[in-house]
């Protein structure tokens, strides 16, 4: 899998880990963080049109996958599809420039 840059984006902006790696260590992708960064998408879009979703490779977290972070802010471990809603609530509410 190639490295993709984070944005440079002033838009709050979430990143999703989608880095799959097959074998005996843990990946984010091989634990669904690809179907959360699709519903993340939607609802981000659905919410505000002034939210970022991104993929990134690895937050080095990887055994407390589906791993997201907020821009500037600290990673959320273990996330899931009925976490979302509230993660983009946190988002809006705080004001993430
Ligand atoms: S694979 Fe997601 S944090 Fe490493």
């Amino acid at each position: 899998m190639t490295s993709k840059k984070p944005s440079q984006s002033k838009l709050p902006t979430i990143f999703v880990c989608t880095n799959f790696r097959s074998g005996v260590h843990s990946s984010c992708a091989a634990r669904g963080s690809k179907d959360i960064f699709k519903q993340l998408k939607k609802l981000a879009k659905e919410k505000s049109g002034d939210i970022v979703v991104e993929q990134i490779v690895c937050l080095g977290r990887c055994e407390e996958g589906p791993n997201v972070r907020i821009a500037g802010q600290k990673i959320i471990n273990s996330v899931g599809i009925d976490d979302l809603p509230s993660i983009l609530d946190a988002l809006l509410a705080a004001g993430n420039k």
